[in-house]
């Protein structure tokens, strides 16, 4: 009785959701295997394929498949659907782009690290490019106008990253990066692992050495070493579970670190020059160990330089760093107040260093009407959070972009950095 009112509940429910006047539409599930047909990529690399739902209509799913081209033609088997889009893996190719390339690693095709090894180095940088017009062209087509993008391009193409993140499940016995499914692979090799990585991952990792590095203690286990984790190998180094492996947020790539931090030297001396100065004080926002200030401060370019982090680094405490959220709510003025406190730190920042993590900095506005910067370079590994906080930014104050540049710093994968320089 009760089940018969709970039914009727139900459909009368989903009477009064149907429009009166149309058929309700039907829920039509996606098939286990498509032909596809690429039209173009997309700024994460993936290529992207428009499936006619059904053969009465013209409507059209987006559906992304990673490591295919322009042009190619194939069969793929579904992944995923997430927010009206269709994600699927490439199975077979029929019609093969004339820009493909034999990748330089076994595991390619199943890796969810590497998007780009199917074509040369140089095709990559030209998707990059792509992306990086794609994301800016519709808020800052004039910034890409007068200042055409700056690209520095990486001499390592392969063996760059000084730390990798592994994932493990110790019940499965089984430790690898994450496939297209997001589930655990082991893998022989990663071809993006520098010398030393290479050996602590051979020693390590390859040989289930990594069991033995879990605890078997049970609270241990419960809270530091739980079934299933991460692993990173930091150059000679190991951490479990940690959110940065060697204390702080370090850069993976080292070559292209010393040429951002050429870039960003570079770019405040031509400013200071600009304004007839030869010095001024610096805010390092989201600096890390003070890795792109700590030289400028070195050269007494900065008179004082600030480096404002919420972590804590291998550096240690330093008399010019302060631990602080910078997603606070007002946090600028919490931060603005903490400074007035210390005599030793100015009131006044000319220029800010800004590098945050993916998510950007929507408040990044409130920050510039705390310290009044007349020079900002915003430097992002998400150009689509960059994009959004200048676009927010411009809501709030005037500014111009001066140069804009993408340093191919995490070259196979479709990730880069991108710096903004900015002048108010
Ligand atoms: C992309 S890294 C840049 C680090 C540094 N500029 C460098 O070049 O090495 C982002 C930094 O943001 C820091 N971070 C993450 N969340 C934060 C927060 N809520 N407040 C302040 N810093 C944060 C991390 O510790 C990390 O050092």
């Amino acid at each position: 009785m009760k089940n018969l009112k709970n039914l009727k509940n139900f459909q009368g429910k989903q009477s009064r959701k149907q429009n009166h006047n149309s058929p309700p539409e039907q829920k039509i599930l996606p098939p286990q295997s498509i032909h596809f047909q690429i039209e173009h990529i997309d700024p994460l690399g993936q290529g992207v394929h428009l499936h006619s739902i059904d053969d009465s209509s013209d409507r059209k799913q987006v559906t992304f498949i990673k490591k295919t081209l322009p042009g190619e033609t194939g069969t793929a088997t579904f992944l995923a659907q997430k927010k009206g889009v269709l994600f699927y893996q490439l199975e077979k190719l029929i019609d093969q782009s004339n820009e493909r390339v034999t990748p330089s690693c076994p595991h390619f095709f199943e890796c969810g690290g590497c998007d780009y090894l199917h074509v040369n180095q140089e095709k990559e940088l030209h998707y990059k490019k792509l992306a990086f017009h794609k994301i800016f062209q519709k808020n800052f087509s004039d910034a890409l106008q007068n200042s055409p993008l700056k690209i520095r391009s990486s001499s390592d193409r392969l063996k760059y990253r000084n730390r990798i993140q592994l994932h493990y499940d110790r019940k499965q016995k089984i430790i690898g990066f994450f496939n297209l499914k997001k589930e655990i692979f082991p893998l022989s090799s990663c071809e993006m692992m520098n010398r030393e990585v290479e050996i602590s991952f051979q020693k390590n990792i390859s040989n289930n050495q990594w069991i033995q590095l879990l605890s078997n203690d049970e609270l241990t286990r419960k809270i530091l070493h739980p079934e299933r984790g991460h692993i990173e190998l930091y150059n000679g180094q190991i951490a479990i579970n940690e959110r940065y492996a060697h204390l702080g947020f370090t850069q993976v790539h080292e070559k292209m670190n010393r040429e951002l931090k050429n870039l960003v030297q570079e770019e405040i001396k031509s400013w200071l020059k600009s304004k007839g100065l030869n010095k001024t004080n610096i805010l390092d926002l989201f600096g890390g160990n003070g890795n792109l200030s700590d030289e400028l401060v070195q050269e007494k370019i900065a008179i004082n330089a600030q480096v404002v982090d919420l972590y804590p680094n291998k550096k240690g405490n330093r008399p010019n760093q302060t631990h602080f959220d910078l997603y606070e709510a007002r946090g600028a003025n919490k931060l603005k107040n903490q400074f007035l406190k210390n005599p030793t730190i100015p009131v006044n920042f000319p220029v800010i260093i800004l590098d945050p993590p993916r998510g950007g900095m929507t408040n990044l506005h409130e920050f510039v009407a705390s310290f009044e910067p007349k020079m900002l370079l915003y430097i992002a590994c998400d150009p689509h959070s960059l994009n959004r906080d200048l676009e927010i930014l411009k809501t709030h104050h005037k500014f111009s972009i001066e140069k804009l540049y993408l340093l191919d710093f995490f070259p196979g994968t479709h990730h880069f950095e991108s710096m903004a320089v900015i002048v108010f």
